[in-house]
């Protein structure tokens, strides 16, 4: 039979075609592997061995095939009897491109299953490969972005024995596991955003997604695109692809609503059809998203008020208060003093890697003399500024009464305030530094750490409160 009489034979050219392609393929591949009906490695030759870290095939023997080639479908394979013709396989070194196939036996029964790596077909596949890679990039970038994103507290990570802060953390502690909305009140400092943080690393949801937005600091026209995200091109100067809101980006997990008393009217009726309907529409779209996101809010303002001044809508109101906490403000539980100034002295050591600091017994009863305005974050302060200021390992008396400045044994009002360390040889910008810090902490003292009101009397807008708040140390 001359070349071209046999190519008319079909069973034949059937029969060379198969001979040629499996020698083709093995060939220029770049791995073999064979599994039996469980999908134990029976052969795999030397090169895919060592690639995937083995010292020869021989160690590859008898091992599930998923353990040497993490990512492995031949058990799929077997189990489905279904090739799987091209696919791309991750490996520690580069992307390969796959084939696997089932192998029957005579009685067309699957006996096992045959895997190549045609390594050398990549080139071939370059626009796909580089699409390919450029979407791992984008998963990976995600995936970083959700661990920026993850709880930084635990319930562990909030301090405190007395009975006030026990019972506190047990209520936080009972309302993780449900799916209603929380309400955290309390004073400026108290560790609202701590036991937010712990709650949703309680939750069920600990493993999702947890996203904060502080509504007192975003400007009142950002914040509902900053909430709800915009679509592609939803107002000019908008991001033409469209930016996904907090709402999105917290799916499935928290959503932290931090000053929730400074939300504007008209989100706060948005925010109730989250509540409500589960669904919410981007900035600019008319695309319905449903959604779901577990609400935890704080507030230091006093919310009940709000609403009798029409500045909160009392359905939302009704809505949030399901579960209130309230967290007590520093001064109500001073038993907790000891314990929480060796928790934060241990924190600033590790940051500085000084030797820790420490308090005597005439330094803690001088620090339970504060009322605290600022709470633990005030605190935190005074102690960071102590121990800068103290030579050796214990705090000086000095240094604690000048990190503290005025002392407010009781709420004073800032008119009546004296400066009580006039340090000469300070600059006038370190001095007025101390001077507004001393000020504004009275301010918020006296007005029971509501910066809404303490804003008005200083005559600041809220916002400017807060920036300033931030850039004296007050705030983190
Ligand atoms: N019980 C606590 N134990 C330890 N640290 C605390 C505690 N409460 C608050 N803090 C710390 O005090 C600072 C202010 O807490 P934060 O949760 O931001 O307060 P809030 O949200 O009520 O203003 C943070 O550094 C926080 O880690
Ligand atoms: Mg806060």
């Amino acid at each position: 039979m001359n070349d071209v009489e046999s190519l008319k034979d079909y069973q034949r050219v059937r029969l060379l075609a198969i001979r040629s392609l499996f020698e083709i393929v093995e060939q220029s591949s770049e791995g073999t592997i064979i599994v039996d009906r469980e999908a134990r490695i029976v052969w795999m030759n030397e090169r895919y061995a060592r690639r995937f870290g083995l010292p020869n095939a021989e160690a590859a023997i008898g091992q599930p095939c998923e353990s040497v080639i993490p990512g492995s479908l031949l058990r799929e394979v077997v189990s489905s009897g279904q090739p799987i013709l091209l696919d791309m396989l991750d490996t520690p070194n580069d992307p390969l491109v796959v084939m696997r196939l089932p192998i029957h036996d005579a009685a067309g029964e699957v006996i096992g299953a045959i895997g190549f790596a045609l390594f050398d077909e990549l080139r071939s596949l370059s626009p796909l490969l580089t699409r390919y890679l450029s979407m791992q990039e984008e998963l990976a970038a995600t995936r970083s972005i959700l661990q920026a994103r993850q709880a930084k507290y635990s319930f562990a990570n909030f301090i405190g024995t007395s009975a006030p802060s026990l019972e506190v953390k047990r209520r936080a502690r009972r309302s993780a596991s449900t799916d209603s909305p929380i309400l955290l009140l309390g004073e400026t400092g108290t560790g609202k955003e701590l036991l937010a943080h712990a709650i949703h690393s309680a939750s069920p949801r600990a493993h999702k997604a947890f996203v904060s937005v502080n509504c007192a600091a975003i400007p009142e026209a950002l914040l509902e695109a900053e909430f709800f995200g915009t679509a592609p091109g939803a107002f000019t100067g908008a991001d033409p692809k469209g930016r996904p809101g907090k709402l999105q980006i917290a799916q499935g997990g928290s959503l932290f609503l931090d000053e929730i008393g400074d939300m504007p009217l008209p989100l706060q009726s948005k925010l109730l059809r989250v509540l409500q309907e589960k669904e919410f529409e981007p900035v600019g779209s008319n695309q319905v998203i449903r959604s779901d996101v577990r609400l935890l809010a704080a507030t230091s303002t006093d919310l009940a008020a709000a609403v009798q001044r029409g500045s909160f809508r009392a359905d939302l109101f009704y809505r949030l208060n399901v579960l209130p906490i309230q967290v007590p403000p520093l001064r109500e539980r001073l038993a907790d003093l000891p314990a929480l100034c060796e928790a934060i002295l241990d924190e600033l050591q590790l940051s500085t890697g000084h030797t820790p600091h420490e308090l005597d017994a005439s330094a803690l009863a001088l620090l339970a003399r504060h009322s605290w305005p600022g709470n633990i974050r005030e605190l935190r302060n005074v102690l960071e500024r102590a121990a800068l200021h103290s030579d050796d390992c214990l705090i000086s008396l000095e240094a604690l009464q000048t990190a503290i400045g005025t002392l407010q044994a009781v709420p004073e009002l800032p008119q009546q305030m004296t400066l009580a360390t006039l340090a000469t040889g300070e600059t006038l910008h370190a001095a007025r530094e101390n001077f507004e810090r001393q000020l504004i902490s009275a301010t918020l003292s006296a007005a029971a750490g509501n910066v809404g009101i303490a804003a008005q009397r200083l005559g600041l807008g809220r916002s400017t409160l807060y920036k300033k708040m931030t850039a004296l140390g007050i705030i983190s």
